[in-house]
């Protein structure tokens, strides 16, 4: 038989799902995958039941559900500092991870050079990749708490860089950029022109400073792409939802391709997701949102530092990492061994590098604390310092 297609050959199979089945197999508690193990809140669930009675079941538009537009654009302006048009800077998606794959085909031509700070969520490469481009990789230094050095940003900078892809608050890292490392990022995209997709997937995860939206700063909102996520706002990341907000311009070059893949996001569930949205206005849901992972991310932070394992203290998002140094340098057999000998599930910092750069890892394991007390509780008695000493 002819060969399989080459652009997808040398994809590895997600390592989430490999540590999934290993933690399942020793009964380990997971904190690998970001994903919530509680129940999304109840109003959240009463919206879906409605969505579901009302007589929306068939095709959405491939630009969004105009009342999902609607919610997203008033729920965003905040941040934004400017209501986005609804119609036509507004596109719902599969999830954040269609909204940044459709950003990128709308702008990344075969050969454009796409800049990504490293540590790096583990799509933006793959998605780069796909749309031919090529990845060029800005080093965050974890030894200076993953700062933004913008001259080293700026010495990467060439008339050949298409887009920057940010993503604040961080996965891996729990790192919110900083209002002068934005806008050094924003002057450098006037300076050599190039666009921005803004991964904010976790804007409403921010403990005791500001998330600020790029979009925000003078001269950018012409030029980024603001990705959102229903899954991460909501706790439900089975249900796909996203969006991408952009210039007219640039939407209307992202509906275009996704009107071929995927076409458009489930109707009802979009709907559910407008009147979640509506909801917000009043119900103080995204206060309690935060105040509850404030709670999960110091409960973890305290079983770590019972556990004598030093971490970078995360401002945002659902995860900490912990400097495993003192165990092994090979931090993927490391993570084998915790599952194995602690019982506790996490990923190793490593593979949120590019291969040509993993030895400039920080020998660290990532733990995710979007959990139940209770199980955080259940990770916090196995990952003990006696258990440790064992290792
Ligand atoms: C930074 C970041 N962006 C996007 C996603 C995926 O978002 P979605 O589930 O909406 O596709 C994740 C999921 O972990 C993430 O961490």
């Amino acid at each position: 038989m002819k060969p399989l297609a080459s652009r997808v050959a040398h994809f590895a199979p997600s390592p989430f799902a490999a540590m999934t089945a290993l933690a399942l197999e020793h009964g380990a508690v997971n904190l690998g995958q970001g994903f919530p193990d509680f129940a999304p809140p109840d109003f959240v669930l009463a919206a879906a039941q409605t969505a579901f009675s009302s007589n929306l079941h068939q095709y959405a538009p491939p630009r969004g559900h105009a009342r999902l537009q609607r919610a997203v654009s008033e729920t965003l302006a905040a941040n934004l500092g400017f209501t986005p048009d609804p119609e036509s800077e507004v596109t719902i998606a599969v999830g954040a991870t269609q909204a940044m794959y459709s950003s990128i085909q709308a702008l990344l031509e075969p050969g454009d050079e796409a800049i990504i700070l490293e540590p790096t969520y583990d799509m933006y490469a793959p998605q780069v990749s796909l749309s031919g481009g090529v990845a060029n990789y800005l080093l965050l230094e974890a030894e200076n708490n993953f700062a933004l050095d913008l001259e080293k940003l700026r010495a990467l900078c060439s008339s050949e860089t298409k887009i920057l892809i940010l993503n604040t608050p961080n996965n891996p890292t729990g790192k919110v950029f900083t209002q002068t490392e934005l806008e050094g990022i924003a002057a450098l995209a006037l300076e050599f022109d190039f666009y921005v997709l803004s991964d904010e997937a976790y804007d409403r995860l921010v403990y005791f400073v500001r998330h600020i939206c790029i979009a925000s700063l003078p001269g950018m909102r012409e030029r980024t792409v603001t990705i959102g996520s229903a899954g991460k706002m909501f706790s439900v990341t089975g249900w796909r939802i996203g969006w991408a907000i952009a210039s007219p311009g640039i939407s209307a070059a992202i509906r275009r391709g996704a009107q071929w893949v995927p076409f458009a996001a489930a109707t009802p569930v979009q709907e559910a997701i407008a009147i979640a949205l509506e909801q917000t206005k009043h119900n103080h849901y995204f206060q309690s949102f935060q105040a509850q992972m404030l709670e999960r991310r110091d409960l973890l932070a305290q079983i770590l530092t019972n556990a004598e394992l030093e971490f970078w203290q995360p401002d945002g998002g659902y995860f900490i990492n912990a400097n495993t140094s003192r165990f092994s340098n090979d931090t993927n057999d490391l993570a084998r061994r915790f599952v194995q000998e602690i019982g506790v599930a996490a990923m190793p910092m490593q593979m949120f590098y590019s291969s040509d750069h993993a030895h400039l890892a920080p020998k660290a394991l990532r733990f995710a604390f979007c959990k139940t007390r209770e199980t955080l509780e259940a990770a916090g008695e196995r990952l003990t310092k006696e258990a440790l000493l064992r290792l």
